[in-house]
């Protein structure tokens, strides 16, 4: 890991804070922002100096080229703190990896890790009465690349942002979600950006996500786009099923994205002696588990989402309701997640890492 230091970052600290203003215990997620955030400008072939500035609105250009080819990757993290103030990130160099293979998907530059842990600590350290104490609290920590360049051309930038920006965050989801399989549209197909955090696989979901929605459903679960008949993932978060005592997931490919949480909560059936199989899901085996009572449980995995219940799925026009079960996995894996995540339990992966 690396160690971080401020050496290279020009701080301009904020001379007043926004803080007293928020009320902690009722936060829209991502509307609220923090008092700081993280610039690095990529122009000519390298990184320039980093920033971290006072909050605020940019200026680019109408011709920027994020605007046109949206050539823009993202990431979601989150900083917990402790009873002791201690604050936390949870598998840092995941979300690093993972925004430079996104990032070299969508031929943008890679950025340096030594930049993304110096960036994130100073944030961090200088935002740190944003993050609250307590379970459910955390601080959703977004790291972006755009791409600035004035060219409309339909070619890769040469120059480009990275941000990072904070929000203090709360559950995601409020309550259990219900959702609907997708049977017409589809979120990624193979060789395409589907793995990658690219802006566009979540434009591209509002719409049908928007139809869903006035049927009732806050999400869709994404099927495999040559057939439909396999289940993929929800586009906010990985999906696991639970077939009696058994979890299935989906297996990484170039369609899904390898998320943290998922591969997390794998570990943790692991250390649990869960019973789990990664691999294709078909959306009838799930109809036939839900009708002869064998399907326990679906949750989403994910950074913001957590571990989040699903309560009833829709397929053809069918509704199936998930009942209630008393030893759920997903209540189990938050907890234990969690408490990890808080430094509230022994940490035998190595996933936390202390901002200082
Ligand atoms: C995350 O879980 O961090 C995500 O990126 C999902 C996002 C749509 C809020």
């Amino acid at each position: 890991m690396i160690e971080p230091s401020n050496n290279e970052i020009d701080i301009v600290k904020s001379s007043n804070t926004k803080i007293h203003d928020v009320d902690f215990n009722n936060l829209t997620f991502g509307k609220t922002f923090t008092d700081h955030m993280f610039v690095c400008d990529y122009i000519d072939g390298s990184w320039q100096q980093p920033k971290i500035m006072p909050y605020q609105a940019m200026t680019f250009e109408p011709s920027a080229r994020v605007f046109h080819y949206g050539q823009a990757v993202f990431e979601g993290m989150k900083a917990y703190k402790d009873e002791n103030g201690k604050i936390w990130l949870f598998r840092p160099d995941e979300n690093h990896s993972r925004i430079n293979k996104s990032a070299a998907r969508l031929a943008m530059p890679e950025f340096p890790k030594d930049y993304f842990f110096n960036g994130l600590t100073n944030l961090l350290k200088l935002d740190k009465d944003w993050i609250k104490p307590g379970l459910g609290n955390s601080l959703y920590i977004r790291p972006f690349v755009i791409a600035t360049e004035p060219a409309i051309s339909a070619s890769p930038a040469n120059s480009y942002r990275f941000i990072i920006i904070c929000s203090p965050a709360k559950a995601y989801y409020t309550g259990k979600v219900r959702v609907l399989f997708a049977q017409q549209y589809s979120r990624s197909a193979d060789g395409g950006v589907g793995f990658a955090k690219a802006a566009g696989n979540y434009a591209a979901q509002f719409y049908p996500t928007s139809l869903a929605q006035k049927k009732g459903y806050q999400q869709i679960i994404w099927t495999d786009a040559r057939t439909h008949e396999f289940l993929e993932e929800a586009g906010t978060m990985n999906i696991f099923f639970r077939v009696n005592n058994k979890l299935i997931t989906a297996p990484n490919n170039d369609r899904i994205l390898d998320g943290i949480t998922r591969k997390s909560l794998l570990q943790l059936a692991e250390d649990n002696q869960i019973d789990f199989e990664v691999r294709p899901i078909s959306v009838n085996e799930i109809k036939e588990a839900a009708r002869n009572g064998s399907l326990k449980e679906i949750f989403g995995a994910g950074t913001a989402a957590v571990v989040s219940p699903i309560s009833a799925f829709e397929h053809d026009n069918e509704v199936f309701e998930i009942p209630n079960t008393e030893d759920s996995y997903a209540s189990m894996f938050k907890e234990q997640l969690q408490n990890i995540q808080h430094n509230l339990s022994e940490d035998k992966h190595h996933w936390r890492y202390e901002v200082k």
